[in-house]
């Protein structure tokens, strides 16, 4: 059985995604075994703490800086045995030092289709308002393995939702979680519990 320990730092939709499939069983081969957040007020501790999951607080605004926050990180992993690492609605980018040591143990989940509206500075909602600024007619989310790049690590899955006309960032936000992120997400996570994703020159693969 996989320690899976999940990275949030606001509402976490996609952490109550992960529990209910962990619940129904569709987690095969892997436990929720902590939380970290690097908010002290996010709404995914609470969602936590109501499912019996130990929680830690890393507060990212008690670190001067991305390296010495990353650290505090990866002693925190280490310490929690992580087999893997899911960052869900975690809006800190984690230094070299947490992705060399976990690498290709590491999964996000990115609202967009990968490499479109990615990268710093694309994160939650500016997502969204991007591509609808952009006025594409397709958007989704990616799920991949988190490198020493921003958003730039093998993509696991992909899945697409139709951009209509009078969406608010808001709108599509939803759509996109509806359909992609909360089954994705879950599924993603499944297939690296059962060593089910299989990496060739660098990207990413399922195998049977
Ligand atoms: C989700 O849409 C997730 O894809 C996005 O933030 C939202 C968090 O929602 N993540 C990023 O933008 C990371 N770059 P949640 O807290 O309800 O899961």
């Amino acid at each position: 059985m996989k320690n899976i320990v999940v990275l949030v730092s606001g509402g976490g939709t996609n952490l109550q995604a992960l529990i209910d499939a962990e619940k129904s069983g569709t987690i095969i081969n892997g436990k929720i075994t902590c939380v970290i957040s690097s908010n002290p007020s996010a709404y995914a501790l609470q969602r936590a703490e109501n499912n019996g999951i130990p929680t830690r607080i890393i507060p990212r605004k008690e670190y001067p800086d991305s390296k010495s926050y990353s650290l505090a990180v990866l002693d925190a992993l280490n310490e929690e045995n992580a087999d893997l690492v899911v960052l869900a609605g975690f809006m800190t980018i984690l230094d070299q030092c947490v992705t060399s040591q976990y690498a290709y143990r590491i999964i996000n989940v990115h609202p967009a289709l990968i490499p479109s509206f990615c990268g710093e500075g694309f994160y939650g909602l500016k997502v969204h308002q991007a591509v609808l600024d952009y006025g594409v007619k397709i958007s989704g989310a990616t799920i991949h393995f988190v490198n020493e790049k921003a958003d730039a690590g093998a993509i696991i899955l992909q899945g697409v939702v139709n951009v209509e006309k009078n969406d608010t960032p808001e709108i599509l936000q939803r759509r996109i979680m509806e359909n992609v992120e909360w089954k994705l997400l879950p599924e993603a996570v499944s297939l690296f519990c059962q060593d089910r994703i299989e990496i060739v020159d660098g990207k990413a693969y399922v195998t049977e």
